[in-house]
């Protein structure tokens, strides 16, 4: 893993942005994973620009969304699937063929999960996964203690995950589970974009960084991952010291 601290999100945001278009200059058939949540909103913002601006072609290139709220409908501002078809979908016209999300209302969640699963597999498997973390260390909804070895599946929600994620949402709204691709997934992902930027983040990027691997902090997984940058801003870097650097 190789981790970056920059002075401004923006800076961040500059870096990631760039390094997704380049995932699709790399390989136009290729296939992305977008984590949701405040985090990726200014990288999503460039990327759409700067992928129109450069007239990089994407036609034929796949997205998928990392994680869903179960019970939450595609018309939720607070879901994932609004925020995706929001930030990066609609802006970038991407045809329905092209991508796929999680389906949070789904009659039988395991076969959206088979079905999430197939698809990255039809999708020749991911080229390039952004995720974000929990104010718990998760990634996606694999939070603390879940097990590592699975691919998509039915989560169920701690009380942090629960509590935290009613920011997301206008009213006081019923989060217990979340349909998320497992962190099999993210060790075969070809390569691992991790940002976090805020002083709220900046204990658990602590912990991230210097705690022992395990799932404790499921974070901490991502110093196994062969080819994934960790990205950060000087204020979730705060509690990092030299040795850490
Ligand atoms: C949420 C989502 C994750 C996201 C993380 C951080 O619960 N399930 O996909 O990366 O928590 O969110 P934020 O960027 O808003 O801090």
């Amino acid at each position: 893993m190789i981790f970056r601290v920059f002075e401004h999100e923006e800076e961040l945001a500059s870096f990631a942005a760039d390094h997704l278009i380049e995932t699709i200059r790399s390989n136009p058939n290729g296939l992305m994973c977008l984590a949701t949540g405040s985090t990726p909103l200014l990288t999503y913002q460039l990327f759409v620009s700067r992928l129109r601006e450069q007239r990089v072609d994407y036609s034929n290139f796949h997205f998928i969304g990392l994680d869903e709220w179960v019970g939450i409908p595609d018309s939720n501002p607070g879901g994932c699937h609004y925020f995706l078809q929001e930030h990066v979908l609609k802006p970038l016209v991407v045809k329905n063929k092209n991508y796929h999300l999680f389906n949070g209302l789904a009659a039988d969640l395991r076969t959206e999960c088979l079905t999430m699963d197939e698809q990255i597999r039809k999708w020749n498997g991911i080229d390039m996964m952004v995720v974000g973390i929990g104010m718990n260390g998760h990634i996606g909804f694999n939070e603390p203690h879940s097990n590592p070895d699975q691919h998509a599946y039915l989560a169920d929600l701690t009380e942090t995950t629960r509590q935290v994620g009613q920011k997301y949402f206008v009213e006081k709204t019923e989060l217990s589970k979340g349909l998320t691709l497992g962190l099999k997934h993210f060790f075969e992902s070809r390569q691992v974009l991790m940002l976090a930027n805020g002083s709220h983040k900046a204990d658990i990027i602590r912990r991230t960084i210097s705690d022992p691997i395990s799932m404790e902090i499921p974070a901490t997984q991502i110093r196994r991952h062969q080819n994934a940058y960790l990205l950060l801003d000087t204020e979730a870097a705060a509690q990092l010291n030299d040795d850490h650097h």
